[in-house]
């Protein structure tokens, strides 16, 4: 089964066809920079010419960098406000015709991460964060997801900890590892005295070179790891919430057990 998937970054616009049985891209990947400023009609316009590019008809499952509920946008932390209060699932319907699923950004990523990569197979409580423009979050337990969990914003030192800790925080201030690795660390710390999750997983872009900071992660307990999807993760989560197939079962009986549920809502039975 195919769907398309879209992810709405604080930089690009990315898409691609989507095999969810496999969770790989049947396509290269069609990166647009994110339009700004970000308005919903802008982002669209975006939306539309990535979707036109493979000339899709069919299911689409679009990220957003917000808490996202019931297809309207909440939260707009970094992208334009006039997203909030947006309906979004029919804006970008609308754009390219057809039904379209629209979900957190991080959620997309954990969602993709729980099927198919670095939390395939685990049960228990599974935090995913990314790391890029700003930190987002994906809570999992049991294999369901808690959506829109927004741990980004958890305060530190009086400040926003995704001001503190982001990727991009570390490239707008120069940050070398060791020290961007320690406002990780502070953040995870933090995180973790709240949650007490199993196995974190740590993604955006910056996982790709985990090698370089996620050894130098201290005082945490919980398994960390890189997530394995990449810049992937948001276009193939997005594409299989599409489908309305849940993550559920990928704790129990493995990710095509979990595909073949068809039907199932994300995070739902
Ligand atoms: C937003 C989240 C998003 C994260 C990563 C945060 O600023 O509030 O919704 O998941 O950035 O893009």
């Amino acid at each position: 089964m195919q769907a398309f998937g879209i992810d709405i970054g604080g930089s690009g616009i990315k898409g691609a066809p989507v095999d969810v049985a496999s969770g790989r891209l049947l396509a290269e990947r069609k990166k647009i920079l994110t339009p700004h400023p970000s308005t919903p009609e802008a982002v669209a316009d975006v939306v539309r010419e990535v979707a036109r590019s493979f000339g899709w008809k069919g299911a689409t499952g679009i990220t957003f960098p917000g808490v996202v509920s019931g297809g309207t946008i909440r939260t707009a932390a970094n992208v334009d406000k006039s997203w909030i209060g947006t309906d979004a699932a029919r804006l970008f319907g609308t754009a390219i015709g057809g039904d379209v699923t629209v979900l957190n950004d991080a959620d997309a990523a954990g969602i993709a991460e729980m099927m198919f990569g670095a939390g395939k197979g685990e049960r228990g409580t599974v935090l995913m964060l990314t790391f890029g423009t700003g930190i987002g979050s994906a809570l999992f337990t049991g294999g369901l997801l808690v959506p829109n969990t927004e741990f980004g914003h958890l305060e530190i030192r009086g400040k926003d900890a995704e001001s503190r800790a982001s990727e991009r925080g570390k490239t707008e201030h120069e940050w070398g590892w060791k020290e961007w690795a320690q406002r990780v660390s502070e953040y995870i710390q933090h995180v973790e005295a709240l949650l007490s999750p199993d196995l974190i997983i740590v993604g955006g872009g910056i996982s790709k070179e985990a090698e370089k900071w996620v050894p130098l992660l201290e005082g945490v307990h919980a398994r960390i790891v890189p997530a394995t999807l990449h810049n992937e993760a948001g276009i193939v989560g997005a594409a299989v919430a599409a489908t309305g197939m849940a993550t559920t079962r990928t704790t129990h009986a493995g990710a095509e057990a979990s595909v073949a549920a068809a039907g199932a809502a994300v995070g739902g039975e």
